[in-house]
This record gives structure tokens, C-alpha cells and sequence, in this order.
């Protein structure tokens, strides 16, 4: 390795990165700035230019890592099979590496290689977290492993901090895709830790969003808020909701790498508590369409319609009790900014109604609400 973790810890610390973050990081909630507008990770040049692998890269986090890492002047290569396209920031890979090959059974492509930083963004199997970590400790200084906050399903505490420990059996035996999702997270950090040990980082976000995103989910609402006239408000107005700019958490997984940051990250937003109703009439507040909100605030009518979740909203009992419920302290504290998510839902709006998206697939968002369902929904609840 053509320098050691000392000399690049040492480095870090002279450039002035995570401590001078906040004039020295701050050790309570309390020291964070809320009183200030929001800046975001300087685009300006790192002090040190880092060599950055991202066991992905290509698909919804991957593009956004791949910006904010350009943009603070580090060198990256991306690792995939070569068969996803990025969709957003497409002009920016003209500018990083791509090393092919499957986290499956071909790492070769990996091999005889140096890196400061490899960001994981494994989504199906620990054992691809396995392998790689295993392959790369001594090639790379430091291992930055997205987890989930899936990790402490069942959600059944509140102010879920990192101290609680994430389950590691799924005792639903795969019938719980919750579950079997969460395990396999828990058992990727293990991974990443045994091989890496405090040269790990474990990145757990929440729900995350913005444009480029793979599953519909906030495409469902800019969709629905396009659309107008009467629309199901789901949940109690209190309800809390949370979720993350995407570019918040690639800024974030950035930044985190040139500090010298370890151990384990809740990652979610907003900053302060957000309810359903703030998060709606904040929808409301981006569009022009006339819009007429009903309120449908009973779980026990939702629930016998099937209407369990919608992000950001989720019925909050049971098994999801603390689901909007993480604590997010510790990542605030190290530097986690976060932009308005008027400017979240503005920008994924553009990105909808973009090429990058098809006109199918803005017809029918993969949503638990497609228009006919809502109408179904609303007439049932009108009628009881
Ligand atoms: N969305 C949320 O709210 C949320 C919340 C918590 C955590 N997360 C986590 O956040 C991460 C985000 O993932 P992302 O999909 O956006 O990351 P990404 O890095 O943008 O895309 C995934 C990459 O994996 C590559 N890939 C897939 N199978 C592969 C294989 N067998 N070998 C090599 N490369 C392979 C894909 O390229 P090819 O297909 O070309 O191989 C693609 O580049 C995931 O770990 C997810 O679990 C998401």
C-alpha cells in the first residue's frame, strides 16, 4: 500500500477535515448549527485526492457517490457486471473507471490493485460483502459499508440509535422479506468489520429518495400532486415520516471518508421531526394543481385495505412501530447536511419528466396506490 492508515489518518487530521467540520465536532445535538441556513459539503477540491471504489455505482446511490466524489476532486472506479446504465449524472462517468466483473464469482477485475476508499453498495447477499472485504483489506485503507437501517427490523423501540443491536436471524425463516433483507445487512456489516475492523464504516440510511431513484416511490407523489383534485391522505397528520436526499447521503458517505470517521451511522432526514401532514402540504406547496386532501386517519380502515405503507408514510404499529423513529445524533454530529426537501421533490420532479424516465412507467409507478385503487379507497371510506 503505498501509504499507510497512520500517514493517511495523520493527513486527514492536518488537512483539517472532520474536527474542523464544526470548529471540533460537536459531542451533543445541541452543538449542531440548526439555527443556520444549510451548506452543504464544500464543492470545492478535497485537501488530499482519494482513489475511490465503489463496488457498484450505477443505479440510484452509485451516480450520486460518483458526483459528489468528482466534484471534491478524488479519482474513481466503479465495479459492476456492466449491465446497468447510469441514468442520472450520465456525463460524469466519462471521467471514472469501469472495472467489470460479478460480485457472484468474478472479482478478478479487483485484483492487483490499491484504493484509500472502496464504498460497498452490495444489495442482494452478504457473502458478496464477504468476498469482497476479504479480497480488498489489505489493498484498501478503508471499507464504507451501506447497510439499512432494515438492520433493527422488527422496529420495536423508539429512538433507535446505534447502540441497539441489529438482528441477526431471520426467525420468519424467509417468509418476512423485511426480515431476510435485514439479516443479510447485519450479516454484510459483520463482514465488512471482521475484515476491516475499525477501518470500517457502516453507513445505515433510511429511506432515501430523489431523482434517479429505482423504486417509485417519490415519483408516486410527484405523479399524484401533478395530477390534482382529490387525494388520499393516509395515516394520522401526526404520523412522523422520515426520508433522505439521495445527494445528502452520497455527500455524507463522502465526506465520511475524508475524516477520519468510524464505526456505525444512522442516516436519515430530515434534521427535525417531520410529520404526514407537513410532508403532504409541503407537496402541495411545489405544485400548482388545485388539490383537495381526505384525510383517512384510521389503521384499522387502512389496514383492512391493505394500505399498510406509503412512503414516506407507514402504518406505525407492530412490527413497524419505531420505523420513523431512528436517531440520528451521532450523524449529525460528524457532518450529515441536509438540503430542503422542497428542493428534493423539485429535483425529482425534473428528473421525472425527463428522458431518463419512460412514459409506462409514469403511468404506473410501482406504488401500494395506483389511481383506481385511491378512487376505490376513498369511496369505501366515504361510505362506512
Ligand atoms: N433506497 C433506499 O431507501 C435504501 C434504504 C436503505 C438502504 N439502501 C441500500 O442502498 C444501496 C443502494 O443501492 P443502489 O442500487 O442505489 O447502488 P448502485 O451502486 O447505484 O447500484 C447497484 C450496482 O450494483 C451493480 N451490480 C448488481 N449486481 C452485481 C453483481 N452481481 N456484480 C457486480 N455488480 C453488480 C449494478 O450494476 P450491474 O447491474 O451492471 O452489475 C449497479 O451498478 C443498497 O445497498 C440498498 O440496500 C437503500
Amino acid at each position: 500500500m503505498s501509504r499507510s492508515r497512520r500517514d493517511f489518518l495523520r493527513s486527514s487530521v492536518a488537512a483539517g477535515s472532520a474536527l474542523a467540520f464544526g470548529a471540533g465536532a460537536p459531542s451533543v445535538l445541541g452543538a449542531v448549527p440548526h439555527h443556520r441556513p444549510h451548506t452543504h459539503t464544500s464543492k470545492a477540491p478535497a485537501p488530499r485526492s482519494l482513489r475511490i471504489l465503489i463496488l457498484g455505482g450505477t443505479s440510484f446511490l452509485g451516480p450520486h457517490q460518483v458526483r459528489a466524489a468528482l466534484q471534491r476532486g478524488h479519482e474513481v472506479t466503479i465495479f459492476t457486471r456492466g449491465r446497468t446504465q447510469p441514468k442520472v449524472n450520465v456525463e460524469d462517468f466519462q471521467r471514472v473507471e469501469h472495472l467489470i466483473g460479478d460480485r457472484e464469482d468474478d472479482l478478478g477485475a479487483l485484483g492487483g490493485r490499491e484504493w484509500d476508499v472502496v464504498f460497498d453498495n452490495s444489495t442482494r447477499k452478504w457473502e458478496w460483502a464477504r468476498d469482497s472485504a476479504q479480497l480488498l483489506k489489505d489493498s484498501a485503507d478503508r471499507y464504507l459499508f451501506i447497510s439499512s437501517t432494515g438492520v433493527y427490523y422488527p422496529y420495536l423501540t423508539m429512538n433507535i440509535d446505534e447502540s441497539v443491536q441489529p438482528n441477526t436471524v431471520d426467525e420468519s425463516g424467509g417468509q418476512d422479506g423485511s426480515a431476510a433483507y435485514g439479516v443479510m445487512k447485519t450479516l454484510g456489516e459483520m463482514e465488512a468489520q471482521q475484515a476491516f475492523g475499525d477501518r470500517a464504516i457502516i453507513a445505515r440510511p433510511q429511506h432515501f429518495t430523489g431523482p434517479g431513484e429505482s423504486q417509485d416511490r417519490h415519483g408516486y407523489w410527484v405523479e399524484r400532486m401533478e395530477r390534482g383534485g382529490e387525494v388520499l391522505a393516509m395515516g394520522r397528520r401526526d404520523d412522523p415520516v422520515m426520508l433522505l436526499d439521495v445527494r445528502d447521503l452520497a455527500e455524507f458517505c463522502v465526506h465520511l471518508v475524508e475524516t477520519e470517521a468510524g464505526g456505525i451511522f444512522n442516516i436519515a432526514g430530515p434534521a427535525s421531526p417531520l410529520t404526514q401532514e407537513e410532508f403532504l402540504y409541503g407537496l402541495r406547496f411545489c405544485t400548482g394543481k388545485e388539490v383537495h386532501w381526505t384525510w383517512v386517519d384510521d389503521y384499522e380502515f387502512l389496514k383492512a385495505h391493505g394500505l399498510h405503507f406509503a412512503v414516506p408514510w407507514i402504518l406505525l404499529d407492530g412490527l413497524e412501530l419505531g420505523y420513523t423513529s431512528i436517531n440520528i445524533d451521532k450523524a449529525l454530529e460528524y457532518g450529515l447536511k441536509m438540503r430542503p426537501l422542497a428542493r428534493t421533490h423539485l429535483d425529482t420532479r425534473d428528473w421525472w419528466y425527463s428522458e431518463a424516465v419512460s412514459e409506462e412507467r409514469r403511468n404506473s409507478p410501482r406504488f401500494p396506490l395506483t389511481p383506481g385503487r385511491e378512487a376505490e379507497i376513498l369511496e369505501a371510506w366515504k361510505a362506512r
